[in-house]
């Protein structure tokens, strides 16, 4: 469910009319309802009545408004980068409910996060732990670990969101994980405190959540056997949404499934859920530039590959709906983008109402994984992202200038000669 509805013919975002944001701050932009994101993350985080912590995680949707929104809500946040954790710190979140995740995490990173005391890295190999226990030896404190395990499940949804698998560059593979876990208990400034995994995204089947969990499980015996104790489960996140005619499970039936299982453990749970809660609490509206009939029709708008990624790089389908409807029948058409590359497309050879030029658009769920993965491709500035609460909306982020664009850029002495 979610608060995007068309109020006679006009879609609304809760209670705003779309068009009337479109005439105030121009297409594209991102537009998200604070409904939708307070309801999604409740419906998540009150699911689970273990002992947990949900954190959010960031890469799906950074804005500082919308983190600080969750962290009001009592959530946490799983970053992936020193980036992401300066965005949380800003936003104001706990840093005892951040964890860090992420098979690339830099010296410099590692010492930002480490100062900032941050609740876990999740450590995903040797080296990293070694660089971790460096780096927390030079500070002089001890550095709070879980290793992300890679169980070796096939979460059975897209191979470039596939993480869970021994061929994925993730994790420790579970074989390897208890000589690791030994060689940490060694090491004189790594506390070792928790188990994590992440086998993927959206995911619309609970059996790999499970069968996930199950090896975890076993593998956590295993290190109470070695006389190691574990403080905290980090499940990650993956649970899928609908776009198009998926049947994802409810967030109640994945907390039940994976209680069920946790039975005997008592140990802290960590979610990392994204998309299941910003996914449907976003769109991005885009305008009718053009329209051209040649083999095909073509719909030309002025949101392209770098606003919304999705399409382009996944074949992802995101449902595309009249920002106001009207009585005008239909075509199959494709929907493209300005970028110079075939590949900018939003939708292909869908059915939809016929459209005019200036006419607007609203791309459905797009609020995970849009604006953070859109880019200044073809020196585009990046769009604004506008956040509704109930009668009235906020400019969370400004649309980019020209300036800004080139903000970092100079002409070496040698050239302005
Ligand atoms: C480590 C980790 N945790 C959590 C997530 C969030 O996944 P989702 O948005 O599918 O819930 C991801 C995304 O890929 C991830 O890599």
């Amino acid at each position: 469910m979610n608060d995007f509805n068309y109020i006679g013919n006009k879609l609304h975002c809760e209670s705003v009319p779309v068009d009337s944001i479109a005439a105030k701050v121009r297409t594209p932009f991102y537009l998200y309802s604070t409904e939708t994101l307070t309801r999604h993350f409740k419906a998540f985080d009150s699911a689970f009545s273990l002992p947990h912590i949900t954190c959010f995680a960031v890469k799906s949707c950074s804005n500082i408004a919308i983190l600080r929104l969750f962290a009001r809500l009592g959530g946490g946040a799983d970053i992936v980068s020193g980036g992401e954790l300066f965005r949380v710190l800003k936003a104001g979140m706990d840093p005892k409910k951040i964890v860090y995740s992420g098979v690339g995490k830099t010296e410099d990173e590692l010492r930002f996060a480490l100062g900032a005391k941050i609740l876990l890295f999740n450590v995903e190999s040797i080296q990293e732990l070694e660089t971790l226990q460096g780096v927390a030896a030079e500070m002089g404190i001890k550095a709070p670990v879980s290793f992300r395990v890679n169980p070796d499940v096939d979460p059975k949804t897209h191979a470039y969101i596939s993480t869970g698998l021994a061929k994925n560059k993730f994790g420790i593979p579970i074989e390897q994980a208890l000589e690791v876990y030994q060689q940490a208990e060694e090491m004189a400034n790594i506390d070792t405190l928790g188990v994590s995994c992440h086998i993927g995204s959206q995911l619309t089947d609970l059996s790999p959540f499970v069968e996930s969990l199950n090896k975890i499980k076993g593998f956590i015996r295993k290190l109470e056997g070695d006389g190691i104790a574990i403080s905290y489960l980090d499940l990650g996140g993956g649970l899928g949404i609908r776009y198009d005619d998926e049947e994802p499970p409810h967030p109640s039936a994945y907390a039940d499934a994976i209680m069920k299982e946790m039975g005997e453990f008592d140990c802290t749970l960590i979610l990392e859920p994204g998309r299941v809660i910003v996914g449907n609490a976003g769109i991005l509206v885009t305008k009718v530039l053009y329209t051209k009939t040649g083999e095909k029709k073509f719909i030309i708008v002025d949101a392209g590959m770098n606003d919304l990624a999705r399409p382009s790089l996944y074949g992802a389908f995101h449902s595309i709906q009249p920002v106001e409807r009207r009585d005008q029948g239909t075509e199959i058409v494709d929907v493209v983008g300005p970028i110079c590359e075939t590949g900018d497309f939003l939708s292909k050879g869908r059915e939809l109402p016929i459209c005019e030029r200036g006419n607007l658009l609203g791309v459905m769920s797009a609020g995970a994984y849009g604006f953070t993965m859109s880019s200044n491709y073809n020196s585009r500035p990046r769009v604004c992202e506008i956040l509704v609460n109930d009668d009235s909306f906020h400019v969370i982020r400004k649309r980019e200038t020209y300036d800004q664009l080139i903000a970092g850029e100079s002409i070496p002495d040698f050239l302005k000669k």
